[in-house]
């Protein structure tokens, strides 16, 4: 979808929005797949319910673009335009054992950031591609830790309010791979409380963690990490792998030879080819195991914006 209303274009610049004219999904996300729409950056957070504001007159959907590495996006024109923050510098501030992160800074480097003054508890997450927003929504989580237990205050835009609000941590519930934050909540930065620990021992877990998921997962690969929540009990992974579903695939969407719960893009798949996939494997496994999976990733493949 492209802007055309010259009201909206013309207040863009004064609101510090900047427009990217038909950009490829595909580029921005970790799979590499995607339509094209406009995608608006926003620098200051403030000037959320103005452009809203604005995209409501104008009868423009939207949907809000994060770090894109956990995201399947339909092909084509998409019928949406994308909303996705600008990195701020300076993105992180410590003050005690409290980290104020902006929802659009890397999580790797907030890991790295808050170890190096002595911070620690989010190893696990390292190696985890995406913002803090990303994994907020999400409550990203890996070997044994997950990133809601050290959420204090969360900053957030509520798209279905059309409001700014602030939340206490302790009124939001973080459960695996699942928040109460709606769905088009849009997070604009965190106030995390961490477990303080020497750098030297926070490096330590970081080198393991590390090594666990070099050596297991396809990081050299297009993916959007696991594309399938674990069962209660059970491994995604697991289950597709003894049913030899490694390497299987439709066009260039590809079951990983490494983790058979990472679906790679191998060359130019398309969603279809991705769905397909997801499709073909979700039903394998209902045949052989009994139990459906739901995906982990999120599906930006059908219906309209905001
Ligand atoms: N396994 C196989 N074959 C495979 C993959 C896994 O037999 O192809 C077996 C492993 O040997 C292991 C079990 O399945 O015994 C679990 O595998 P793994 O330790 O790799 O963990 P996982 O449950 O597949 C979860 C998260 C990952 C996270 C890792 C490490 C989900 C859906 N996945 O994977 O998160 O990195 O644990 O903590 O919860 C993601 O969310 O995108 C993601 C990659």
């Amino acid at each position: 979808m492209r802007l055309t209303d010259p009201k909206l274009l013309a207040a863009l610049a004064s609101l510090d929005v900047e427009r990217q004219e038909g950009a490829s999904l595909a580029d921005l996300t970790s799979l590499g797949i995607g339509g094209t729409t406009d995608v608006l950056l926003i620098r200051r957070h403030a000037a959320l319910p103005e452009l809203v504001k604005l995209l409501d007159q104008a009868g423009i959907p939207f949907r809000f673009l994060g770090g894109g590495t956990n995201l399947l996006v339909r092909d084509g024109e998409l019928p949406w335009i994308n909303l996705q923050l600008a990195r701020h510098d300076p993105d992180i501030r410590v003050e005690g054992h409290f980290a104020f992160v902006d929802a659009a800074a890397d999580l790797g480097r907030t890991v790295t950031f808050c170890a190096r003054r002595d911070l620690g508890g989010m190893e696990g997450l390292i190696g985890v591609p995406g913002t803090v927003g990303g994994a907020l929504r999400m409550n990203a989580g890996a070997y044994g830790m997950q990133i809601g237990s050290y959420v204090r205050e969360v900053e957030l835009y509520r798209a279905a309010e059309r409001r700014l609000e602030t939340l206490r941590g302790d009124a939001i519930s973080f459960e695996y791979r699942h928040t109460s934050f709606a769905p088009d909540d849009i997070m604009l930065a965190v106030k995390l409380e961490l477990p303080p620990k020497p750098y030297s021992e926070i490096l330590q877990g970081i080198r393991i963690c590390n090594e666990k998921r070099r050596a297991s997962q396809p990081l050299n690969q297009k993916s959007a990490g696991c594309i399938f929540k674990n069962p209660a009990g059970a491994s995604a992974g697991r289950m597709i792998d003894e049913l030899g579903l490694k390497g299987f695939s439709v066009g260039d969407a590809r079951v990983s030879d490494r983790h058979a719960n990472f679906f790679v893009n191998a060359g130019r798949a398309s969603a279809a080819d991705m769905l397909g996939l997801i499709a073909h494997v979700r039903e394998r496994v209902r045949e052989s195991f009994g139990c459906v999976l739901e995906t982990e990733v999120i599906l930006w493949t059908d219906g309209n914006g905001c």
